[in-house]
């Protein structure tokens, strides 16, 4: 009989992307859970789409609910969205009181883009050169993995990301500093070029970079050289966004630092499509003005109702709280691993990079993918990030507990017993 991995080739094309070697059939979820189809229990540490955990019955029902009384698109007056735009803007500080909807991240992003350079009145984005924002073609030209058709186009500079192995200026200390001097040559350039400077785009914890480690003001010096020029701060929020860090309610809260433009996505729905971008009316008002903008499926009662159900029961579960605690202790168990070839832990609440090194301290993808491997075996789910796909992420569900995670680093320390540390080449 044909395989579900080679039906889905013979139907959706090659190369389309799926976890694991051999790739799981997963046809249940709930809370931290998911089964597949043999009936096989996987503790989910890497899922951030079911932000509330898989299949809440609050969202659900909430959903369900709207969705028999009314699903239509976005033209229409309707209380629901506008109660979800007051609750969701009011999280945010800075005089971000406006909200934009989506369906995806990537859309989000792409209106970022323009509304940056709306209200600018200049086209120059910068980013960093190992991150992901999103699959529309504005925005897949930001991507350095999967380069452009034709090479970058001219008002587009990437600046080398952060890291935590090989910092940039040489050291943690000199990394902010580092990182904002090349924010700003790249405006310089692209002021030299004539497209001059519209915005900087980042994750607040550099999540696709591999978390190389930020705290409070790292990013100050940066958004000081985008807004000498006359640039906006955007920040991705996709993934540290909705209280993952533990301490904030969005991670650019961490940094202490004020965005103009922030885009959301995956989280804010638990997987009912759901993305936004939120802004200030004068940046909001630039795009409106120029564009309009509308998206049939998005700002949907339905999408409210969803949007609203996860923001009750973060509220109502202390999932921001939880993220903190849980998030504590999994920094303190991922502490105890004394495997020679863990060269970095770095964690912001319930979100952690482990950076495997072989034994010349170099970039141990194969083993890191092991790793992963073995942990599903072992039944949990954890992925790999980072330039060389060398370093284990680990991103669960909100209501990720004390208890998972002793059995997540339990199964962490088998897995690395069990895939030995790779002596690597002499340098
Ligand atoms: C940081 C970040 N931004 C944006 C996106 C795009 O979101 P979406 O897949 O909803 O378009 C992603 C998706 O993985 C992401 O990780």
């Amino acid at each position: 009989m044909e395989s579900l991995a080679a039906r889905r080739t013979r139907l959706m094309g090659p190369n389309v992307p799926t976890f694991y070697r051999r790739p799981l059939e997963i046809v249940r979820g709930e809370g931290v859970w998911l089964w597949d189809a043999a009936g096989h229990r996987y503790l989910d540490a890497y899922n951030n789409v079911p932000h509330v955990g898989h299949c809440h019955p609050r969202v659900v029902d909430a959903v369900a609910r709207q969705l028999a009384t009314l699903d239509t698109h976005s033209r229409y007056l309707h209380a629901g969205i506008l109660d979800y735009a007051e609750r969701l803007t009011a999280t945010f500080g800075d005089g971000l009181t406006q909200a934009l909807f989506a369906c995806t991240g990537s859309e989000a992003m792409d209106v970022a883009l323009r509304m940056a350079q709306a209200a600018t009145g200049r086209t120059g984005i910068v980013a960093t050169d190992n991150t992901y924002h999103g699959n529309t073609n504005a925005v897949a030209q930001l991507s350095a993995r999967r380069p452009p058709l034709g090479g970058y186009p001219p008002h587009v500079r990437l600046v080398p990301s952060p890291d935590a192995r090989a910092p940039l200026g040489g050291s943690m200390a000199a990394q902010p500093a580092a990182f904002a001097a090349a924010v700003a040559r790249a405006a310089e350039d692209l002021a030299e070029a004539g497209h001059g400077l519209a915005a900087l785009v980042v994750c607040p914890v550099f999540a696709n970079e591999g978390l190389p480690g930020v705290g409070r003001g790292w990013l100050d010096a940066a958004a000081a050289a985008v807004r000498e020029v006359g640039g906006v701060l955007i920040v991705d929020e996709v993934q540290p966004g909705l209280g993952r860090v533990g301490t904030h309610m969005w991670g650019h809260g961490l940094l202490r630092v004020a965005p103009d433009i922030v885009v959301l996505g995956k989280a804010l729905g638990n997987g009912h499509p759901l993305a936004a971008l939120v802004t200030r009316p004068d940046h909001m008002a630039a795009f409106r003005d120029r564009f309009g903008y509308f998206n049939t499926t998005a700002a949907t009662p339905v999408a409210a109702a969803a949007g609203t159900a996860v923001l009750d029961v973060m509220a109502d579960e202390g999932l921001c709280e939880n993220a903190g605690r849980t998030g504590a202790r999994l920094t303190e168990a991922l502490g105890t691993l004394s495997d020679a070839g863990i060269a970095r832990v770095t964690t912001h609440g319930l979100m952690a990079a482990v950076e495997v090194v072989d034994g010349t301290g170099h970039p141990d993808a194969a083993r890191a993918e092991a790793v992963v491997e073995r942990m599903k075996d072992a039944g949990v789910l954890i992925g790999r990030i980072g330039r060389q796909m060398h370093v284990l992420k680990i991103r669960p569900p909100m209501p990720f507990a004390t208890a998972h995670v002793d059995r997540l680093v339990e199964a962490l320390h088998a897995a690395l017993a069990a895939a030995p540390l790779t002596e690597g080449a002499p340098a």
